[in-house]
C-alpha cells in the first residue's frame, strides 16, 4: 500500500482525521471507479481501456484524507506483464495538476496529460518493480508496478480454410501493397486482368521477406520512427497464370515466347522499396510516388564483391571482367542489417536457366567435367528454364542471358557462367535509390533462403546465420574478419559498412552431432578435402578438388559435402534471439522420400507417414521442425555449439506421441515452418523474454487450415531433454534426439491465418511494435484458368469479390486499442 506524505505528518492510514466537509479519497476513488468500471470490466482485470493496467485509486482501501487543500493518492500497487499498457490514474483533489516521476526500475516513457499517464511495460526476463511518485500541491504519493516477463495477449485464431486473412478479435487488417500497385511516377493503376505492363514500376509478385526501415519527418533514416518508413520486400516468383489475359503462351521447350509476356514476368521478380506513412492512428498508406520508391529487378545492375569478384567463375558476355552482374532473382528471405541495409537472398535461381538436360548436347560437350559436376550439384539442368525466357531472343541480353549453354568460344562470348552470378546474398541500401546493390560472395553460393546477423556487440566479430533450402542441404554461418564497432551503426555510406563486415571472413557449415553438440566446419581453401566421387542412381559423380577460395565459395555445396556437414530437412529462415543470442533455424519439411526411416539423424529425427487428406498421405518429415543452437561461450565466433529441437510441426488430430513431440494442440498445431523472426528489441516484445513469430508454407496440413503465423515465447536450448522416438514409415526404427520444452497455449499460439492457397511469409513490425506487417504470398496459386481464380483475396477481405484475380499483398495489422501486437 502506498503511503501518504503530508505536511501534517505521517500516517499509515489506520485513522480518520477527516473533520472537514471535504470528500474523502475513498469517495472520490469510488466515484471514479464506478465511472470506469463499465469501461474496464472490473478492478482485478489489469486491463484498461487500452488493454493495459489501470491503477485505480484507493478503491475499498483504508486510505485517508487530510486537512490539506490538495490530497494525492497514487493508487494501489499492481502487476502486469511486458509490453502491456499501464495507466496511472491518481486521485488528486481540487483538480490539481500533478507530476509523475519514476524513481526505480527500467526507465519508461510516460505519455498523456490531464488525469492519467500511461506507458508500455518494459521487456523483462524476471519480475521487475517500477516505482512512480505522484506529486501535486506539495503532496506526494508513491505507487509500484511489478512487470512480469511477456505473456501472449490474444485469443488463438481457429484453424480455418476461409479465403481471407483472419486475426484475433480486437485487431484490424489493412491491405497495404499488392501485386501490381504502381509505385513509380507515370505508371497507371493496376487493372488486374492480365493487360497490365511496366512491372518495373509496380509492386512485384510473390512478396516474401519484408522489413521496415524507419524515416524521419525529413525523409532521412530514423531507426526509431514508427510513423513513416520504407517497406522493403522480396518478390520471389510468379503466379504466372494471372499475369496475362488468358495465362502464359508458348511455355514449352522448343516454343518461342513473346517479349511482351517475358518482360512482365522478369520484372515482376526482384525487390521493391516502397514508402509508407501512418496517416493517423496507425492507418498506413502507400506513398505512391515517393522519391525513395524503387524497384530492383533481374535487370538492375549489381556489383560483385568479396573473394569471387573478378574471377573466371563470374566472367560473362555481360561482364567480361567479372566485377558486375545483372539483377537478382528468386529473392526469398531475410535479412536486415542493423547499419540500415537489406540483405536479400537468392534461393531457387537454378531453374531459370536453359541448358541441355539430355547430357549429350553441345553445351555438355563444351563444358569441363568440373563444370558439369558443379551444375548438377546445383540443379542447373533445365532444357528451357522455368519460363522459357531465353527463347525470346538470341541477341537481346535481357532474354539471351537466361540461356546458359556453353558455346565453342571463350566463356566471355556467352552466358555459360551466368548461373554463377546468382545464388548469393545481396546487400541493398534502401535509403539511397542511386546505390548499386552488392553481391556478397564471401557468404557462399547456394539456394540462399535467409541470412540473419548475430547480435552486434562492440569489439566482437559478426556472424551471419544462413540456410540453404533444398532437401538434405545444410546450415551455414559466416564470421566476419572485422570486429563490430558501434561507430559504424549510423554511417551514411552503408554499403561501405557492408564491405567491411561482409566481404572478408570465414564461412562455416554445421555438423549436428548425435550427443547434442555441434561443430562449425570451416570452408577454407587448404582445409577442405577433395569431394570424393559419389555414386548416385543417375551414375557416378567424379571427385571434385577445389582450386582456390573462390571455387569453394562458388561451389559451396560441394565444399560442404567434402567436410561432412549434416544434411537437413530443408533449412529455411534463421533468427537470433535478441536477448540471449541463441540461433533458430526452420526446417520446413522433407517428404517424398527425402527423409526415409533408414536415414534419420539426431537433428532430423522423424520419419513417418502423415495423412494429408482423407485419401492422401505424405511420408518422411512432412510437418517439419525448428532447431536451435547456443554457441559455445555465447560467442558468435565459436566453432562448437549445443542444440536441441525447439518445436516439431504436427497435426495434433492425426499425430501419434512419437510425431507430436512438442505436444501441439488445436490452438497451436502447425506444419512446415518457414518464416521465423524475433521481435525488435526497440520495443518490450524484443527484450527480456522476446517474442518469436513463426510462419508456415505448408501442403501437408492444408486439409485442416490455410497457412498461418504463430506467436511464441521460446525458452532456451536444453529446456527439454533427451528423448528416443520410434519412427514408423515402412517399418519401425528408433532415433535418439533432444526435444525442447513441450509447447503450451501460453508459449505458442496461432495469431493469424491467410487466404486460400497462400503461404504467409515476411514479417516485421514498426519499432514500437504497434503495427505488424505480414506478407501474404501466392493466394490462389493452384488455379490454371486465370478467369476462374481459386482465391479472390485481397479484393474479398471485407466483402465477396467473385471472379477477381488474387494478388500477393502485405497486410498491416494493428490493435483497436493501440497496444503492442502479440502481448
Ligand atoms: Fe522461398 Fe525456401 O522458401
Ligand atoms: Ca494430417
Ligand atoms: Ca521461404
Amino acid at each position: 500500500m502506498a503511503t501518504i506524505l503530508s505536511d501534517v505528518g505521517y500516517t499509515d492510514g489506520d485513522v480518520d482525521t477527516n473533520f472537514t466537509n471535504l470528500r474523502t479519497l475513498n469517495e472520490i476513488a469510488d466515484e471514479r471507479f464506478s465511472r470506469r468500471q463499465t469501461m474496464l470490466g472490473g478492478l482485478t482485470a489489469s486491463v484498461s481501456a487500452f488493454l493495459g493496467t489501470s491503477l485505480l485509486t484507493a478503491c475499498g482501501s483504508d486510505d485517508v484524507s487530510f486537512p490539506s487543500e490538495t490530497l494525492v493518492n497514487a493508487g494501489q500497487d499492481a502487476a502486469t506483464s511486458a509490453g502491456r499498457m499501464v495507466t496511472i490514474a491518481p486521485t488528486v483533489t481540487n483538480n490539481a495538476a500533478f507530476t509523475v516521476e519514476q524513481f526505480s526500475g527500467p526507465a519508461v516513457a510516460l505519455t498523456g496529460t490531464g488525469a492519467t499517464r500511461s506507458f508500455f511495460a518494459p521487456g523483462v526476463s524476471a519480475p521487475t518493480t517500477l516505482g512512480f511518485r505522484i506529486a501535486a500541491g506539495g503532496q506526494v504519493d508513491d505507487v509500484t508496478i511489478t512487470v512480469n516477463p511477456a505473456e501472449l495477449g490474444f485469443t488463438a485464431v481457429p484453424r480455418n480454410v476461409d479465403d481471407k486473412v483472419t486475426v484475433p478479435a480486437g485487431h484490424n487488417v489493412t491491405v497495404l501493397t499488392r501485386l501490381g500497385d504502381p509505385i513509380l511516377p507515370g505508371v497507371p493503376a493496376f487493372a488486374n486482368n492480365g493487360t497490365d505492363t511496366n512491372y518495373a514500376g509496380r509492386i512485384g509478385d510473390h512478396g516474401d521477406a519484408l522489413y521496415y526501415y524507419g524515416l524521419s519527418a525529413a525523409g532521412m533514416r530514423d531507426d526509431n520512427s514508427s510513423i513513416r518508413g520504407l517497406l522493403v520486400q522480396n518478390h520471389e516468383n510468379l503466379n504466372i497464370q494471372y499475369l496475362h489475359p488468358n495465362g502464359p503462351t508458348n511455355l514449352a521447350a522448343g516454343q518461342v515466347r513473346t517479349a511482351a509476356e517475358a518482360i512482365k514476368e522478369i520484372e515482376a521478380h526482384g525487390v521493391s522499396v516502397t514508402e509508407i506513412q501512418d496517416s493517423g492512428n496507425r492507418n498506413w498508406v502507400v506513398v505512391a510516388n515517393s522519391a525513395l520508391n524503387r524497384r530492383i529487378t533481374p535487370n538492375t545492375p549489381m556489383r560483385i564483391n568479396g573473394p569471387v569478384r573478378g574471377t573466371a567463375f563470374v566472367q560473362t558476355a555481360g561482364s567480361p571482367d567479372g566485377t558486375t552482374s545483372t539483377g537478382t532473382i528468386n529473392n526469398c528471405a531475410n535479412g536486415h542489417a542493423l547499419w540500415g541495409t537489406n540483405l536479400t537472398c537468392e534461393e531457387n535461381w537454378a531453374g531459370y536457366f536453359r541448358r541441355d538436360n539430355s547430357g549429350s548436347g553441345q553445351d555438355t560437350a563444351n563444358r569441363t567435367a568440373r563444370e558439369l559436376t558443379a551444375l548438377r550439384r546445383y540443379g542447373v539442368n533445365s532444357n528451357r528454364g522455368n519460363y522459357n525466357w531465353a527463347s525470346v531472343s538470341t541477341t537481346d541480353p535481357i532474354y539471351r542471358r537466361w540461356d546458359a549453354r556453353a558455346g565453342t568460344g571463350a566463356a566471355t562470348s556467352d552466358y555459360r557462367n551466368e548461373p554463377n552470378t546468382f545464388g548469393w546474398v545481396v546487400e541493398i541500401d534502401p535509403y539511397n535509390p542511386n546505390t548499386t546493390p552488392r553481391k556478397r560472395t564471401a557468404l557462399g553460393r547456394m539456394g540462399h533462403e535467409g541470412a540473419w546477423l548475430s547480435n552486434l556487440v562492440e569489439g566482437q566479430r559478426i556472424a551471419v546465420y544462413m540456410g540453404d533450402d533444398a532437401r538434405r542441404e545444410y546450415m551455414y554461418k559466416f564470421v566476419s574478419d572485422a570486429a563490430w564497432t558501434n561507430a559504424d551503426l549510423n554511417r551514411s555510406d552503408r554499403l561501405a559498412v557492408g564491405d567491411k563486415y561482409l566481404d572478408s571472413g570465414t564461412l562455416y557449415v554445421a555438423r549436428f552431432n548425435a550427443d547434442g553438440t555441434g561443430t562449425w566446419l570451416p570452408l577454407v581453401f587448404g582445409q577442405v578435402p577433395t569431394r570424393p566421387a559419389v555414386t548416385t542412381s543417375a551414375g557416378t559423380e567424379p571427385a571434385y578438388t577445389f582450386q582456390d577460395q573462390a571455387d569453394i565459395l562458388v561451389n559451396t555445396r560441394l565444399a560442404a559435402d567434402a567436410v561432412g556437414a549434416t544434411p537437413m530437412d530443408r533449412p529455411e529462415w534463421t533468427g537470433v534471439n535478441p536477448a540471449n543470442g541463441e540461433v533458430y533455424l526452420t526446417l520446413t519439411n522433407n517428404n517424398a522420400g527425402g527423409r526415409p526411416i533408414t536415414d534419420t539423424n539426431a537433428a532430423n529425427p522423424r520419419s513417418y507417414i502423415e495423412p494429408t487428406s482423407p485419401t492422401t498421405t505424405s511420408a518422411g518429415n512432412p510437418n517439419g521442425h525448428i532447431i536451435r543452437l547456443r554457441e559455445a561461450g555465447n560467442l558468435p565466433t565459436a566453432t562448437t555449439f549445443t542444440w536441441d529441437i525447439y518445436l516439431f510441426g504436427a497435426d495434433s488430430v492425426d499425430a501419434s506421441a512419437d510425431v507430436n513431440l512438442s505436444g501441439l494442440n488445436a490452438e497451436n498445431d502447425f506444419s512446415s515452418p518457414d518464416g521465423l523472426w524475433f521481435a525488435r528489441p526497440q520495443n518490450p516484445t524484443g527484450v527480456g523474454r522476446p517474442l518469436l513469430w513463426i510462419q508456415t508454407d505448408d501442403g501437408a496440413f492444408t486439409d485442416r487450415t490455410n497457412n498461418q503465423m504463430l506467436a511464441a515465447l521460446p525458452g532456451r536450448v536444453g529446456d527439454g531433454g533427451a528423448r528416443t522416438i520410434t519412427n514408423t514409415n515402412g517399418g519401425t526404427a528408433t532415433q535418439a534426439t533432444f526435444v525442447g520444452a513441450t509447447a503450451t497455449g501460453a508459449t505458442l499460439r496461432r495469431f493469424m491465418t491467410g487466404p486460400l492457397e497462400c503461404e504467409l511469409t515476411g514479417v516485421d513490425t514498426t519499432p514500437d511494435g504497434r503495427t505488424i506487417f505480414v506478407g501474404v504470398q501466392h493466394p490462389g496459386e493452384d488455379a490454371t484458368d486465370p478467369n476462374n481464380p481459386s482465391s479472390n483475396w485481397p479484393a474479398n477481405q471485407d466483402a465477396p469479390a467473385p471472379g477477381v484475380r488474387p494478388r500477393s499483398a502485405v497486410v498491416a495489422i494493428t490493435r483497436a486499442d493501440g497496444g503492442i501486437i502479440g502481448v
